[in-house]
């Protein structure tokens, strides 16, 4: 029998007494899918990191239904965090703030900081609505693989190990959420995602940083292979031609590249989703064309070259 729901009130209700009880849910985002549970339980958190085969060092985004639980959350929230709240909250953003006692250690994987995240996608929010806590929730996949975009991607990589994965069909977005530090005294982004350095910065009215490629990886989630198909993914630049190179001749080669796109949104969309579709399909070699590096695009490229690295 299979464990996914369609998010109906009943069906709600069903995940967030799971989650008030300790278990993990998955659940719709507008950008993944998540796989969450009660963020003030240790034990509910170690499931998530046990099940997700996830290393202890790298922390979990807390998902909130309301911008006021951020203060249960957070020790200090600067006038930065206050607007960015208030302007870009719910929505495909994480902001990292010092942490609240209250906040176990097996969340923020050690940290003095945590990240959080009121995500927009109506059912997410009904969810943590309802369970009346704050959900610790990383991306529902396996560590290291591409993240799911359609509850069927997390149910093949869980198989029937989840009780329920409320489905709220395909994630808008479809790449995770831009993650900006404002625990120090510049804001500086982790991770990017849909919302882009310009508008934290109109925002924001300063210059923020974007930290995604520095050398040390200050998202710890950073450091380890990310987004990664079972097949070879190589890229090439945008607008390129697709060249496979000599060694790669004969393998069964899959091209995604955005002629075929109507918008750079909509390649952000299916991109994860392709790339599962490929190894589904069987094929051995992905050759993925960049999009232009602005806005998303740079977003997708940072996903499109970590899922091509051997790390
Ligand atoms: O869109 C998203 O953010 C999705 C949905 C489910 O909300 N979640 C997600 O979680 O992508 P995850 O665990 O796959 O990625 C969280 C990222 C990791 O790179 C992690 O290192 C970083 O956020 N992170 C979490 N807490 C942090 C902290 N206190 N300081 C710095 N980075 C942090
Ligand atoms: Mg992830």
């Amino acid at each position: 029998m299979s464990n996914i729901l369609s998010p109906t009130p009943h069906n709600i209700q069903l995940c967030a007494n799971a989650i008030k009880n300790g278990e993990v849910v998955a659940f719709c985002t507008e950008t993944v899918y998540g796989l969450g549970a009660d963020a003030f339980s240790i034990d509910a958190v170690k499931k998530i990191f046990s099940l997700k085969g996830r290393e202890e060092d790298n922390p979990l985004i807390v998902h909130i239904s309301d911008i006021s639980q951020v203060h249960e959350l957070a020790r200090e929230v600067p006038d930065r965090a206050l607007k960015l709240m208030q302007k870009l909250m719910p929505g495909p953003i994480s902001i990292v703030l010092k942490k609240s006692k209250k906040v176990p250690g097996i969340v923020t994987a050690g940290l003095d900081t945590v990240a959080i995240r009121m995500p927009r996608n109506a059912s997410a929010l009904e969810l943590i609505k309802h369970s009346g806590i704050p959900i610790a929730a990383p991306s529902a996949n396996i560590s290291g693989t591409p993240s799911p975009t359609i509850a069927q991607h997390v149910e093949n990589d869980f198989k029937n190990k989840l009780q329920f994965v409320l489905d709220g069909g395909q994630c808008e977005i479809g790449i995770e959420s831009s993650v900006i530090d404002l625990s120090g005294s510049m804001p500086r982004i982790l991770r990017e995602g849909k919302v882009t350095k310009e508008e934290i910065e109109a925002v924001l009215g300063e210059k923020v940083e974007v930290l995604t490629n520095s050398n040390k990886p200050l998202s710890p989630g950073m450091k380890y292979k990310h987004y990664a198909p079972k097949a070879q993914v190589i890229f090439i630049e945008h607008g390129g031609y697709p060249i496979l190179p000599v060694g790669l001749r004969g393998k069964k080669v899959k091209i995604i590249s955005m002629k075929n796109c109507i918008s750079t949104d909509e390649y952000a969309k299916n991109l994860f989703l392709n790339f599962r579709k490929a190894d589904d399909e069987g094929y051995e070699v992905i050759v993925c064309e960049l999009a232009r590096d602005a806005g998303i695009g740079r977003a997708i490229n940072n996903r499109i070259r970590k899922a091509s690295s051997k790390m």
